[in-house]
């Protein structure tokens, strides 16, 4: 009965330019609603949980789950008091449904099935990814597809050839650490707080590249990234001078780190424009608001004449304006409400 009513219902606003989107984030630690009309954010609220999992040195997924459920009601209604809307003025919701920690994805999930419910209006639900992705489309609204798109996350490292809106071809992905996390494990060997990125950035501003890192995949011809063996030099390279009572150049590493990380992230992404013939660089995720990923894509993609485009940094990491995009695009791309019986999913790959 709800399937049918929604379906009916999405048929007929499904080509609304200016249709109103209401979409929630859950899948980590930000709480997050945002509400689009058309291309236009009218609300962009984010709980953010990191205080909270600082002191423990990374997110506690049972923790996450627990504010999520504080902290979910407040966002929407704030969203809405934003946007100066009620439900009422709410054509559809979107949802992320994976990937991400289950229960934390399980809080939005049930909290938009309900409220779908309730108004009988239809849902869509959004891969977090492809959310980050799409986050681009709102603040770059020349942007189209085709291009190649770095994903640059705390829980996913790949390039992509982004066909379509709802189109995505994997070229390369890590074969071990996602680049945010081996950030973030960095940063606290190196006695820096969660969330590691944005602290190795500060602190690699004070440092030169003088210490060695080993590149993976030196002479091999892949797309394909590897981060553990960077996070092991740098962790090894701590505890030896830790083992002789030596000091620790922090800001050297950092420095080096981070100049080896954004040089194979920038290599590879150049490499894939090139070989596959694109104009077009998007960056996506977290880490993609990177000041020195930035400055280098930047470069290199003037020097062989690319067009480089990633999200204010607001965008960049998590929050529901990306997924309320990516629901809007994908309708773009013929995507359909899903029914209520919508589960949330921790592993979803990019491609789903
Ligand atoms: O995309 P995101 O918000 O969450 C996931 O979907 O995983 O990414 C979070 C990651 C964290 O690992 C964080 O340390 C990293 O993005 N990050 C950064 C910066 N800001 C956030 N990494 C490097 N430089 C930054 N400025
Ligand atoms: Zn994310």
């Amino acid at each position: 009965m709800y399937f049918d009513i929604a379906n009916k219902k999405f048929d007929e606003i499904k080509d609304k330019e200016d249709k109103v989107i209401l979409a929630v984030e859950s899948s980590c630690d930000e709480t997050a609603c945002a509400i689009l009309k058309g291309k236009e954010i009218k609300a962009n609220i984010i709980a953010s949980q990191i205080e909270i999992h600082k002191r423990f040195g990374g997110v506690v997924p049972e923790i996450a789950s627990r504010n999520h459920i504080m902290a979910i009601q407040n966002c929407v209604d704030e969203a809405l008091k934003e946007a100066n809307m009620t439900l009422d003025d709410i054509d559809l919701f979107a949802v992320t449904y994976g990937a991400g920690l289950l229960g934390a994805l399980l809080v939005g999930v049930s909290y938009i099935k309900a409220l779908a419910f309730a108004t009988q209006k239809p849902l869509i639900a959004v891969n977090h990814i492809k959310g980050h992705i799409a986050a681009n489309y709102i603040a770059n609204p020349e942007l189209k597809p085709p291009y190649i798109c770095l994903i640059a996350s705390g829980g996913h490292t790949a390039i992509a050839h982004v066909k379509g809106y709802n189109d995505i071809e994997i070229l390369g992905t890590t074969q071990d650490d996602a680049c945010g996390e081996a950030f973030d494990k960095v940063a606290r060997v190196l006695g820096l707080e969660y969330p590691g990125g944005p602290q190795i950035q500060k602190l690699a501003k004070l440092g030169k590249p003088t210490i060695e890192i080993p590149t993976p995949y030196k002479d091999v011809d892949t797309y394909d990234f590897s981060f553990s063996g960077i996070k092991t030099a740098v962790i090894n390279y701590v505890h030896k001078l830790e083992q002789k009572g030596e000091q620790i150049p922090r800001e050297d590493l950092a420095c080096s780190f981070q100049e080896k990380v954004t040089d194979i992230m920038v290599n590879n992404t150049i490499k894939c424009a090139k070989d596959k013939h694109l104009k077009n660089i998007v960056i996506a995720g977290g880490v993609g608001s990177n000041e020195c990923l930035r400055a280098k894509m930047d470069n290199a993609a003037k020097k062989y004449n690319f067009n480089v485009y990633y999200p204010p940094i607001k965008l960049c990491t998590d929050n529901a304006v990306m997924i309320a995009s990516q629901a809007y695009h994908s309708i773009l791309a013929g995507v359909r409400p899903v029914d209520i019986d919508l589960d949330a999913s921790a592993n979803v790959k990019i491609t789903d």
